[in-house]
């Protein structure tokens, strides 16, 4: 079968090369891609916004399924089209995707359906949000409501800091994702990432993960797409699993569809691991990066079988198989990241850094040029290690990105930091 995969991220990257390991697969397309898919994959210059366009190029083609990486082309519709022209997609509905496209949606949806989440209050005007917050106090997370490219939450120690974001907001800092927002209460505890597949009806306990969304070590400094992660993440013992699917996962799938939204795809559930249990944070709509780069570095089955009954509603039907081993990487940026930083430096040594067989080099920024490999966005690689302990696979990861010869890259030298301890306590 064709497949086209949507995105140009380490995420899709690594689902990419897991696709192109699958007997199913024939002819294999990525858009746009990056530097690193150009040997597993073809690279197609399409735009994710332009619906006409890639329907055009799955039947020019024959693609007979597409998987779609990002939030973004979900929360458009892009599924939708693509299943009106009788292409087959890994990827929600736009009702569906909703619950990553509106914060205040999925508060909603929590507090008809009794899921365990932050206190919350849903405005339209500053006046109201600020008395919200006098009257909560701080510490206290203010969210625009739409889709901020991971920018839009802002927890605020006091609370002049809620007040001043709420008119950042509502001025406009996010565009119309800020013509709406959210403000909760703030959580304490361990956060964890969980994810299931989905057919709308039947669930697939999908993996957990850790990452580390500060730019700095100790989790200090600005929030990113993410550093670093590993899978599993320890704190999500049986108990935690369990109660998370029965609490939060069942209640969600079950509530969207009695909405009329059944949700098709996978459901990455952002968690908070608080004194009470489990406590959904958000939901996102896709596979989170840089977590899929560790579950497909873990992923012993065959992923397109199952990426297609999320599709066919065949869900039941399936099982999938994981390694024991744990999965770590760790992201290299561009220096200056998450503010401006500079493009299309070169960065050596790649193949070297890769060679060892426990190790993945997923591309996010780069392209090629020639023989060379630029890097061209914020968060550039990922360097993926699979091995028996989390601190092994953090061993190995460090020791593969320190032959990378990249000076204007950067690394956070800590991750897995939580798990390490444990595992050493
Ligand atoms: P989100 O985009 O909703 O995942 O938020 C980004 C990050 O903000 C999360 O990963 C958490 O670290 C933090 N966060 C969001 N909501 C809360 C909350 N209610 N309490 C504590 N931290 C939060
Ligand atoms: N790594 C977090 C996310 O993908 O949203």
């Amino acid at each position: 079968m064709n497949i086209l995969v949507i995105g140009s991220g380490g995420r899709e990257h690594s689902l990419t090369w897991k696709i192109a390991q699958s007997d199913l697969t024939h002819d294999l397309y990525v858009a746009p891609g990056n530097g690193g898919m150009e040997d597993i994959a073809t690279c197609v210059e399409l735009d994710a916004g332009n619906h006409d366009e890639i329907v055009s190029f799955c039947q020019e083609k024959n693609i007979e399924f597409v998987v779609i990486g990002p939030e973004a082309p979900l929360v458009d519709g892009l599924s939708d089209r693509l299943v009106s022209e009788n292409i087959k997609v890994f990827g929600p509905s736009a009702s569906a995707a909703i619950l990553e496209g509106s914060k205040g949606f999925t508060k909603d949806l929590c507090a008809k359906y009794n899921i365990p989440t932050a206190a919350y209050g849903r405005f339209k005007n500053a006046a109201n949000a600020k008395a919200f917050v006098a009257d909560k106090g701080a510490p206290i997370v203010v969210k625009a409501d739409g889709l901020a490219a991971g920018k839009g939450v802002i927890i605020a120690e006091k609370v002049e800091d809620a007040n001043a974001a709420i008119d950042d907001i509502f001025g406009g800092q996010f565009g119309d994702a800020g013509a709406e927002l959210v403000v909760e209460e703030f959580l304490s505890g361990e956060e964890a990432s969980f994810f299931v597949l989905t057919d709308g009806k039947n669930i697939l306990p999908f993996g957990t993960a850790q990452d580390h969304k500060r730019v700095g070590e100790g989790d200090t400094g600005l929030n990113t797409g993410g550093m670093g992660a590993y899978s599993p993440a320890p704190v999500m013992n049986d108990e935690m699993i369990e109660r998370t699917i029965n609490e939060i996962i069942v209640p969600t799938v079950k509530g969207m569809a009695e909405e009329g939204r059944p949700f098709k795809g996978v459901l990455f559930a952002g968690l908070m691991i608080t004194e009470k249990g489990p406590e959904l944070i958000e939901y996102n709509v896709r596979f989170g990066d840089p977590e899929c780069q560790c579950l497909m570095m873990r992923l012993k089955s065959d992923i397109v079988p199952l990426l297609m009954a999320c599709a066919d509603s065949t869900l039941d039907q399936m099982t999938a198989e994981w390694s024991e081993d744990v999965s770590l990487n760790v992201v290299m940026a561009a220096n200056g990241y998450p503010g401006s930083y500079k493009k299309n430096t070169e960065i050596k040594n790649l193949a070297q850094a890769g060679a060892t067989d426990n190790i993945m080099i997923f591309h996010a920024g780069t392209k090629k040029d020639g023989d060379r490999t630029l890097a061209t966005g914020g968060r550039v690689l990922n360097i993926t290690a699979v091995a028996p302990s989390v601190t092994l696979a953090k061993n190995d990861a460090y020791q593969a990105l320190d032959k990378i010869d990249w000076p204007d890259g950067f690394c956070r030298r800590d991750i897995g930091w939580r798990a390490v301890e444990r595992e050493n306590n």
